[in-house]
């Protein structure tokens, strides 16, 4: 599996994660109350999986070698992408800060809670599917087996520093967030999720 083919399968995991907050933020444009677990694994998942390992890995491996390979023609997409990571990170700082009055059933911060993981949530999909469908195809285009297999060797040490059960881990957290949405809604949520991955067709 290449460096890209790594990527991709986090960005798998990653919409799952999306289709369930999703779902999580229409129940909570509803004003169903929707358990505090799954914006707590929410930020676990974002600041673990998101941020440290694969951001991280696009960041400081993937763009920084487009971006010389390129030689400086698309910096200002660059920027972009890394700007994306930027707003994501805030926005989970904001989901983070209107979590703690959520639980004590502050009405405000149900209110900055549903708002901003609706932004953060289209962020995330929009940003996704930009690399998948423009970037990464550059860069499969940009370089050669032998570099790419350099990538594949730097992506190694990066998981090794990092435990080398990262995915493992965000999968299982994926895992238990849904779990969390079946617990409360049951049937409801299973048809919603059933629902939006029949409808995006063949752009699973
Ligand atoms: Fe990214
Ligand atoms: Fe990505």
């Amino acid at each position: 599996m290449t460096a890209l083919d790594r990527l991709k399968d986090d960005h798998k995991l990653i919409k799952r994660y999306l289709d369930n907050l999703f779902i999580a933020h229409d129940f909570l444009v509803e004003r169903e109350a929707v358990p505090a677990s799954v914006f707590e694994k929410t930020l676990d998942f974002s600041k673990n999986f998101m941020n440290k390992y694969h951001h991280f890995r696009e960041e400081y491996v993937l763009f920084l070698k487009l971006a010389e390979k390129k030689g400086g023609t698309i910096d200002p997409q660059i920027v972009s992408l890394r700007d994306q990571h930027e707003r994501s990170r805030e926005l989970v700082s904001r989901i983070k800060e209107a979590l703690k009055g959520y639980k004590s059933n502050d009405e405000v911060a149900f209110s900055r809670l549903a708002e901003n993981v609706g932004y953060y949530v289209s962020l995330e999909r929009q940003h996704v599917n930009r690399e998948n469908h423009v970037f990464y195809p550059m860069a499969e285009e940009a370089f050669s087996d032998d570099e790419m297999a350099e990538f594949d060797a730097e992506f190694d040490k990066i998981e090794k520093k990092q435990g080398g059960d990262s995915f493992d881990k965000a999968v299982k957290l994926v895992e238990s967030i849904e779990a969390d949405m079946k617990q409360k809604f049951g049937a409801v949520y299973r048809d919603r999720y059933d629902k939006l991955v029949s409808e995006r067709g063949h752009k699973k």
